[in-house]
């Protein structure tokens, strides 16, 4: 089994990817920590207390960031996700308690606990990961690897969702995007190249619901505002499912297609948050890349076996 913290900004497609993650025999989960993000530090981190509770996680839920690692306010998507960041269904209040440490100690502590044998799984701001990073640099070389849903390179013609450069959870903080990039550990990068390939359309949705048991009921339910909000943006009926796709790469690697070279995030300016991959063997002279260790960009991924992974997870054949 492979032992996972999960950094989170719950978040509908965070909250679908959490619920994933617990039921997956491949996967232990040994961490939940909190950051700013798709709604304000209290209501993520209320939300992760609610899913601790809701999927019956052991693990410890610690509260992260609330601003980036420049002490700025982020930008929530609550147009996106709902007021309460959770598709404004009914959050009751939790009973789980959070523990003490913060989101980058707990982190840290974890790493340490167990050497090259933690993934880290982040799917928000790397807020938390790049306070982590500059208070116990160590942990670059005890982790056994992070996966990372952020970023967009233009695979498939898919550059941002927040601008036409950048993708939320790295223009949420781009100076913490580029220490964790350039950090030497390394780094699996799931962007929007490979989120926006893979879409639960209505019919998926529908069958989550209907076949898969009370946890997909809240799947579905979950979803329903974030699908009105694709609907009216995209014209799409049907979610990305961003979050799922970093917890399938960290447990199914092979379904990923990966391009390997320094990752460089633009921080400021009209691009800020843009990333930007230097391909090994690529023929541009020496630049701001070449100092750093060379990452892996997912650029494909096999749609049908990754959605397929995530329903049987849910729906078994006996269940009608
Ligand atoms: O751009 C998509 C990402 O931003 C997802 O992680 C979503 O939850 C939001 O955090
Ligand atoms: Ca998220």
């Amino acid at each position: 089994m492979r032992k996972v913290i999960f950094d989170t900004d719950p978040g509908v497609d965070d909250a679908m990817a959490l619920g994933f993650l617990c039921r997956r025999p491949e996967l232990e989960l040994i961490g939940v920590t909190t950051v700013h993000g798709n709604a304000d530090i209290e209501t993520v981190t209320r939300n992760a207390l609610h899913l601790k509770d809701r999927f019956g996680f052991a693990a410890p839920v610690a509260q992260g960031s609330g601003v980036t690692l420049l002490n700025r306010q982020g930008s929530p998507a609550t147009h996106v996700h709902g007021r309460n960041a959770l598709g404004d269904i009914d959050v009751p209040e939790p009973v789980a308690t959070l523990d003490g440490r913060r989101g980058h100690r707990m982190m840290i502590d974890l790493v340490r606990a167990h050497p090259h044998a933690v993934t880290i799984v982040a799917v928000g701001p790397l807020t938390n990961l790049a306070r982590a990073l500059d208070k116990d640099p160590e942990i670059a070389r005890l982790v056994q690897g992070v996966v990372v849903m952020g970023g967009a390179f233009g695979a498939h013609g898919h550059t941002g969702n927040v601008s036409p450069v950048a993708e939320a959870n790295v223009a949420n903080d781009p100076e913490a995007a580029d220490a964790v990039f350039t950090a030497p550990w390394p780094v699996t990068i799931v962007g929007l190249d490979v989120t926006q390939q893979a879409v639960m359309d209505a019919a998926y949705l529908d069958r989550l619901r209907d076949q898969g048991g009370e946890t997909g009921r809240f799947l579905h339910a979950v979803s329903r505002n974030y699908r009105s909000f694709h609907q009216k943006s995209r014209r799409l009926d049907g979610i990305f499912a961003h979050d799922s796709l970093a917890v399938i790469c960290a447990m199914a690697p092979e379904l990923f297609t990966l391009r390997h070279g320094p990752v460089r995030v633009v921080c400021g300016g009209l691009a800020s948050g843009q990333t930007i991959q230097k391909p090994a063997e690529s023929p541009f002279p020496i630049g701001a890349w070449d100092p750093h260790p060379s990452q892996s960009v997912a650029v494909d991924v096999d749609v049908a076996a990754a959605l397929r992974l995530y329903a049987e997870t849910f729906v078994t054949p006996d269940r009608r």
